[in-house]
């Protein structure tokens, strides 16, 4: 382990072996295997965004009358993703390091906004369907923001009735997923807009994940109708150009109705001996590199080269969804909108964490989810060549586990169908803290995940009670479930 800065510097050819031998354990997306985090549209593709990248590497979007280059790129990146969006002359927008950071900025320029529009609310909130992604949590935790949850719909969209009837008059945004990440679902954008307009209130659609892939399913006959500036309530859209705009990581944009809200994201400093400061994203210093890949890969790629990768990755996805829904004991969460599939275990299937256990063994990289339990895969292009050899490992696993009583008792099982049962929250969190304490300590444990039983008390919970404690949950939850079934 280096621990200290080296006296001399090391040889080069060195250094670069050691890096690549620090990745050997690392996610193998270079076979596909790895349903999220990285975005392949192939080697060439890649071998070119680094060229891009690299002409721009030193280069600081900070100051644009500096790199004037930077600006200009910056700029036609969200001119083309304003006519992407169906935005119109009036549409202003930003690029940002990726989906949280727009998002933040999004929240902060609402809250900003509301401060000085509707000086009495106190204590702002944003309204939401509870599948809108995390980073709106995040940003209202940072941003002293209430989130106000709708639930949603068993095809796993926002209830809309229920969104309507938590806009009130602390309201500072409604906040909306084209698509929402776990299910890969458009939320209804039309209906939620008309509310938003006849109300009042600004409408955010997240479309970081899908941005850049639900215009071509658009095209190539998706349903989930209109979810961008088309719908008159929508007054800002996030998209990330490092998913599915096949970018380099780092890239991303938040867009605006108007300059009239974009200009409280602004943040102006006149009196620090530095100088006056103006800076309109979170960040500070801006690299080059993220916005000159993410020009190069909007030009290169062309709506010729997204349609066709569109297109392809569709396929795929449906492929997978017919093949899981065929395995006795597999069920999908719902029907996607776009290339994302969310399976589950069927009633009277096996245990889902068991089952995602045994995939992870076989080398795939596992996304699992909560409420339900359920594994999420992002279907990029790369996996259109792995679905057939998911399907295979997906049976055969289906199989093993079913063969196996004990298989919700061994590995991450239990901890993972702990960690989603568990009704007091806090619990969680507290487990969770000791992951991050355990990856950020002085001494990283290299996977604390694996560890053995903390002194956390989920970690206590699985090792004295494992099977037991997690049939307790299961009652408590088929308990609160038949409450909330008479209540409403
Ligand atoms: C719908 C949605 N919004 C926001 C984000 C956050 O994006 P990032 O991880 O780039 O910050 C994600 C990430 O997966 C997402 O799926």
């Amino acid at each position: 382990m280096v621990d200290r800065i080296p006296r001399q510097g090391l040889e080069k050819k060195a250094i670069l072996e050691q890096m690549k031998a620090y990745g050997v354990n690392d996610a193998d997306w270079r076979s596909g295997k790895t349903w999220s985090l990285v975005y392949d549209a192939g080697d060439d593709h890649i071998a070119f965004l680094k060229e891009a990248h690299n002409l721009y590497f030193s280069e600081n979007a900070l100051n644009p009358m500096a790199f004037k280059s930077l600006r200009t790129m910056e700029h036609e990146v969200v001119r083309m993703c304003a006519a992407l969006f169906n935005g119109d002359g009036d549409t202003v927008g930003m690029m940002t390091s990726g989906g949280t950071e727009s998002i933040l900025c999004a929240v902060h320029a609402y809250r900003e906004r509301a401060r000085k529009s509707k000086p009495w609310i106190r204590r702002p909130e944003i309204v939401a369907p509870k599948t809108l992604h995390v980073a709106c949590d995040k940003a209202a935790h940072y941003f002293g923001i209430r989130m106000r949850y709708a639930g949603v719909d068993e095809n796993g969209r926002a209830d809309v009735k229920e969104l309507e009837r938590l806009i009130g008059r602390n309201t500072i945004l409604v906040a909306a997923s084209a698509p929402q990440y776990p299910h890969g679902v458009v939320d209804p954008i039309a209906a939620i807009g008309a509310i938003c307009k006849r109300k009042k209130v600004p409408f955010h659609v997240d479309a970081c994940f899908g941005g850049f892939i639900l215009p071509w399913i658009e095209r190539l006959g998706g349903t989930f109708g209109p979810f961008d500036f088309r719908v008159p309530g929508v007054t800002s859209l996030s998209a990330d150009l490092h998913k599915y705009g096949y970018a380099a990581k780092g890239a991303s944009v938040v867009l605006y109705r108007s300059m009239d809200v974009m200009k409280h994201q602004f943040f102006i400093a006149t009196d620090w001996p530095g100088g006056i400061y103006a800076s309109p994203t979170l960040a500070g210093t801006r690299p080059g590199g993220p916005i000159a890949a993410a020009w190069a890969a909007l030009v290169s790629l062309g709506e010729e080269g997204y349609l066709q990768r569109a297109r392809d990755a569709w396929e795929a996805a449906k492929r997978l969804a017919v093949g899981i829904k065929a395995i006795d004991g597999l069920a999908i969460v719902a029907e996607p909108d776009c290339t994302v599939v969310a399976w589950m275990a069927a009633p009277g299937g096996p245990d889902l964490y068991a089952v995602a256990d045994a995939m992870q063994a076989r080398g795939w990289n596992i996304d699992r989810q909560q409420d339900p339990p359920s594994v999420h895969c992002t279907v990029n292009w790369k996996q259109t060549q792995v679905v057939d050899a998911y399907l295979a490992d997906l049976r055969a696993c289906v199989a093993e586990v079913r063969a196996n009583p004990n298989a919700s008792t061994e590995g991450q099982a239990p901890m993972y169908g702990m960690m989603a049962k568990l009704p007091v929250r806090g619990l969680v969190k507290n487990g969770v803290l000791k992951v991050l304490e355990g990856l950020y300590g002085a001494s990283p444990v290299a996977d604390p995940t694996a560890a053995p039983p903390g002194d956390g008390l989920v970690d206590k919970l699985v090792a004295k009670y494992g099977d037991q404690a997690m049939q307790l949950l299961d009652r408590a939850e088929s308990v609160t479930k038949r409450l909330r079934r008479k209540k409403s």
